[in-house]
Formats: C-alpha cells, structure tokens, sequence
C-alpha cells in the first residue's frame, strides 16, 4: 500500500502529491519545518512543537496554512491513515508559487506538505550502544533559531559522519559547540548535564525544552552555558535530543572515547523518564 501524504488539504497516495516548480520552498528554500515524534500513534511535544512553527512561520513573516486544528488533525489522519505506531510525522510549508522574486510575493497562499516515517522511538537499538559522533566547522547562517528548510550545510554535515561511520556531526563556532546537525547537544560532568544557553546560534529544541524540565522535576541540575569540543572528550558523558532521537548517547567524538564509551547513567535515566513521560501523556 503506498503511503498516504497531505498536500494543501488533500490527502493523497505519495506518487499523487505534485508541488509546482515555481514554489519557493523549492526555489528559495523560502519555508519551515517540524518533526514530531508519534510513540503509540500518538504525539510526543505536539503543542510544543507547533509553538515553535508559530514562531518561525512569524519571524520569515509567513502566514498560517491552515487553522490551528486543521493542523492537529492533518497530523492525526496522516498517522490513522498510514497506521503509524511508531515514528514521525514530517510537516512543512512554504511560501507558496510565485514568479520567481526575492523580495516576498504579496496574498500568495502559502504551500502545506506533510508526510509520516516509520521507525523506532521507544525500542531503538541504537539507544542501547550508544553512538559516534564527529565535529565539523558550523557553516550555518546566523538564524539558527528559525526551524528553516534550508539545510544544505546539515546535509553536508550528516553526509561527512556518515562517511566517517558515525551517526551525528556536532558543529563547532568559536571553539564552542553548538548543536549537532539535527539535534540539541549535550555534555555530563560530575553529575552536572550542561548545554548550550538558546540564542539565534542554535535552534530552540522541543526535546531540549521537555528534558530541561524534566530534568529539574527529577533532581538532575542542567547548567547552561557553552562548551568546547575538548570538554565533550573530557566529559564524563554525552548525548544528543532531537525528535527522532529523543535521548541518544554519544560513546564517542572524532574517535576519542567519551567516558566509558557506552551509555552512561545520567543520559540512560533522562531516556528513560523521557519516553515514561510520553507515554504517560499519550
Ligand atoms: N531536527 N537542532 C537542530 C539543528 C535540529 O535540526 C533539530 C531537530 C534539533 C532538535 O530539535 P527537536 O528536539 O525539536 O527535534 C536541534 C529534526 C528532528 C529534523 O530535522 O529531522
């Protein structure tokens, strides 16, 4: 059965969604995005998550495609209707269709794609060893905090990891990392879980917002401040969040081990009370 996306209100097989080549997510990378986690076909952050794409359609002056409900149940069908248990709901919009013009085209209705992956969210395999990441140089523009279509330099990013056999490329500017290339990241020192301060160098994570909150309901003190590449090495621990990852330990950094070089208590635990939460809510 081929999978069922939605396009501008309608909802169609995948080979049926056409978008026209004038549209200037395809021309520009003129649009936004979000990823939301689904675990028992429900949402992991849903409110948050479109919080965020408020934010963001306003900061690039974008309308909204659709009503706020429409939205949310746009999200619901295309998981009922590609019977999605556990995996993602990927949704964008764009600018819309108009000769192409840099300055914004006036009353163009703006373009709603959104489409759901399968894959693992509670049971991953991967969560269990832990994973490598590698550094790069962070080439991004300076509006990190918008969550941006554009993602030319993130896909140059995953490809060099995944070339060097690791899974994520944490980005370094100025000596201090920032993110990684689609996710929040984090370091451990004597207890202590520390993470980049939000500003426009980073982009504000969802997960990142939920486990900094859980974090303080649970006695783990988060401290926010920057951090260098060589104390991701020193560190006793390291992880990345993100929606897809939810909590994933790092056991490595441009093949240096990182603590024991597997999970480490601090990140299992976040996991752990993370995906309860979840499921708690769902
Ligand atoms: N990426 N930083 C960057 C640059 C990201 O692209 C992402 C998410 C995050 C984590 O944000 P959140 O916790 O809200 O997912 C941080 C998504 C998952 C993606 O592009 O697929």
């Amino acid at each position: 059965m081929s999978r069922i996306v939605h396009l501008n209100g309608q909802f169609l097989p995948e080979e049926e969604a056409r978008v026209s080549i004038f549209d200037r997510g395809f021309v520009f990378a003129d649009g936004v995005y979000e990823v939301t986690a689904v675990v028992g076909g429900r949402f992991i952050d849903y409110d948050p998550h479109m919080e965020r794409l408020n934010r963001s359609l306003r900061e690039l002056d974008m309308g909204w495609p659709c009503s706020k409900d429409d939205l949310r149940a746009v999200h619901e069908d295309l998981v009922k209707h590609n019977g999605i248990d556990e995996g993602r709901v990927y949704m964008q919009v764009t600018r819309g269709v108009a000769e192409r013009d840099f300055a914004y085209p006036k009353d163009t209705p703006t373009t709603l794609m959104a489409f759901t992956q399968l894959g693992p969210v509670i049971a991953n395999p991967k969560a269990e060893t832990g994973v490598a990441a590698i550094s790069i140089p962070d080439i991004r523009w300076k509006r990190r905090d918008i969550k941006s279509i554009a993602l030319l330099p993130q896909c140059m990013g995953k490809e060099q990891a995944a070339r060097a056999g690791a899974y994520e490329a944490l980005m370094v500017e100025d000596g201090h990392i920032t993110e990684g290339t689609s996710s929040s990241a984090y370091i451990v020192k004597d207890g202590v879980v520390i993470t980049r301060p939000l500003s426009n160098s980073i982009l504000p994570g969802v997960t990142r917002r939920t486990l900094v909150r859980l974090a303080a309901e649970h006695q783990i003190r988060i401290e926010e401040r920057l951090f260098t590449l060589e104390e991701v090495r020193g560190a006793d621990e390291a992880f990345i969040t993100s929606a897809s990852s939810i909590v994933m330990p790092l056991v490595s950094i441009d093949g240096h081990t990182v603590g024991a070089g597997k999970p480490g208590p601090v990140a299992k635990r976040l996991r752990q009370v993370y995906l309860d939460a979840a499921l708690a809510a769902a």
